[in-house]
């Protein structure tokens, strides 16, 4: 079995987005960590009409599941000599990205994200927030210099998305990659051109 996968869960708007990730985590048996800062708890009731906890439950039937409080710092993800393959953060708030890019690990989402940075582990952060200032987007540039993948939420506007779920699909879909849990989009996800002249080299 591979290491684990952790999903940190901010309170930005995009709940749905971190659902979708976990849902598809758990849909391939791949071991999955939740955390959930208190802010995010707020916003996932507020936009998926849901407790968290009803949630929780629902994700806890699934054997390769599992989930720490937001302050129990002894958890097993806070520690680096706990081996994981990265850390998605999704959707990530600008507060959270802004501690993390300055060293802090005021709770237990952004120090195991502080942890995938310094064991030089895959670290995905999937921003949400408009418009931004020079602070949001130098945060963002500093935690990509240090290796962190940024993947704004942008929809796909080439593949003419017919909903919500279509541009949260896309996005989850660009995550996996990201994560080297893929190694590329799925066929439907990709730009072929009114032409696809690439037609004949496809496999
Ligand atoms: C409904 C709602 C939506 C929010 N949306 C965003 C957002 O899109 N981006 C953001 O950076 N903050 C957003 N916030 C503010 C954050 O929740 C707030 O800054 C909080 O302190 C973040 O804490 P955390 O980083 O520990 O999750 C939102 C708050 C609420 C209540």
């Amino acid at each position: 079995m591979t290491d684990p996968i952790i999903v940190g869960i901010t309170g930005a708007s995009g709940a749905m987005m971190a659902r979708t990730m976990v849902d598809a985590l758990l849909r391939r048996d791949i071991p999955t960590v939740a955390l959930c800062s208190n802010a995010g708890r707020l916003v996932w009731q507020e936009e998926m009409g849901e407790n968290f906890n009803d949630t929780l439950v629902e994700w806890q039937e699934h054997p390769t599941f599992s989930h720490y409080p937001i302050n129990d710092l002894r958890a097993p993800v806070a520690s680096g000599t706990y081996p994981t393959s990265g850390m998605v953060m999704v959707p990530a708030s600008m507060n959270s990205i802004a501690s993390l890019a300055n060293g802090l690990s005021g709770n237990l989402l952004i120090r195991s994200a502080d942890v995938c940075l310094k064991e030089r582990r895959p670290l995905v952060i999937v921003p949400r927030e408009t418009p931004l200032h020079s602070i949001h987007l130098n945060n963002m540039l500093t935690l990509s210099q240090i290796g962190a993948i940024v993947v704004p939420p942008e929809p796909a506007f080439y593949l003419k998305p017919q909903g919500i779920s279509d541009i949260v699909n896309f996005v989850v879909a660009r995550v996996f990659v990201a994560l080297g849990l893929d190694r590329d989009l799925p066929d439907e996800m990709q730009y072929q051109g009114p032409d696809d002249e690439l037609a004949p080299y496809r496999g």
